[in-house]
């Protein structure tokens, strides 16, 4: 049996990915979640559609060290090895303001802050093989350009407003570079890729937003768009593929073939510096 953790699977990419992943009775799906009614309606839809009875609830909000803390607590008490981690969980700014209990920007924690932590609380009950996929966007890059204005800033949401969301998915493939760093720098064997899903108008991610802003991105954007289905099918196999198994430190474009990100995401100081001030963060030194 192998482990699949995703955060964030009571819906949208992450639930949609669960229930093709789980479609292979050989996984054992882990619903990483906030709301345990949300989660448990997902659990029963994914056993109903696939059979698998191995559909479990865990609950986990990643915008709080506590609940990441709590959540690697009681997966690493369970004795279960892990095979594939999706760090999915995200918010969209418009969905969320402020700082956290921890005091951060609620969606720099939410969206990459808290997933680096259960990372790193994971990793020593990672499978040999392992593969960690830290979902990211476009976005990283958007159309009015983004320049590096140092961690600090975007942690405590010191910049501005449309670029928060930005930023958080910058980090989330700097966090893939580091990662894949660290592990040729030890005896780590796991491998970690970032994967773009694109815009998906088909999830509660832009709820609100409405058809209005699907035509537009399908007009002003047409290489940015995608849908649930197309996303959904290529991270399972992202997640599962035996061809994909030794692929790693890559930028999946909606699909199974890789592209380069940004220039700005494959600057080493930048991941370095964000590396070693979420440890700080994370009170991981
Ligand atoms: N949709 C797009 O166009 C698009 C484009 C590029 C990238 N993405 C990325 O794709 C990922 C999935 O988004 P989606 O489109 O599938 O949207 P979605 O349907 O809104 O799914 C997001 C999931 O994250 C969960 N979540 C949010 N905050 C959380 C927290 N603090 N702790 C735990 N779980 C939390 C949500 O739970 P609740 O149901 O409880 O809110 C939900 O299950 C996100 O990382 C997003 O940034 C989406």
């Amino acid at each position: 049996m192998k482990n699949v953790i995703i955060t964030g699977a009571n819906s949208g990419l992450g639930f949609e990915t669960a229930k093709k992943i789980a479609a292979n009775k050989e996984y054992r799906i882990i619903l990483a979640c906030r709301n345990m009614g949300k989660a448990q309606a997902a659990k029963e839809d994914i056993i109903a559609a696939t059979g698998n009875e191995n559909v479990e609830v865990q609950i986990i909000d990643t915008s709080s060290f506590e609940s990441v803390h709590n959540f690697a607590k009681n997966i690493i008490d369970s004795g279960i090895r892990i095979d594939v981690l999706i760090n999915n969980a995200g918010i969209s700014p418009m969905r969320g303001t402020g700082l956290t209990a921890d005091g951060f920007d609620i969606v720099f924690e939410t969206n990459y802050l808290g997933h680096f932590l259960l990372t790193q609380l994971l990793l020593p009950v990672m499978n040999a093989d392992c593969r960690i996929i830290n979902i990211t966007s476009d976005m990283h890059n958007p159309p009015y350009g983004l320049t590096w204005p140092g961690v600090e800033k975007i942690a405590y949401g010191d910049v501005d407003t449309r670029s928060r969301y930005a930023y958080s998915k910058l980090c989330m493939i700097y966090f893939t570079h580091a990662l894949v760093n660290h592990f040729e720098k030890t005896d780590k064997t796991f491998v970690a890729n970032s994967f773009n899903p694109g815009f998906m108008a088909d999830t509660n991610f832009s709820q609100g937003s409405g058809k209005a802003r699907e035509q537009m991105v399908k007009l002003t954007a047409p290489d940015r768009y995608s849908t649930l289905a197309q996303s959904s099918i290529a991270l399972a196999e992202v997640a599962t593929s035996p061809a994909l198994a030794d692929v790693t430190d890559q930028y999946f474009d909606r699909s199974t073939n890789t592209i380069r990100s940004s220039a700005l995401s494959y600057n080493q100081h930048n991941a370095i510096e964000l590396w070693n001030d979420s440890l700080k963060f994370c009170h991981l030194l």
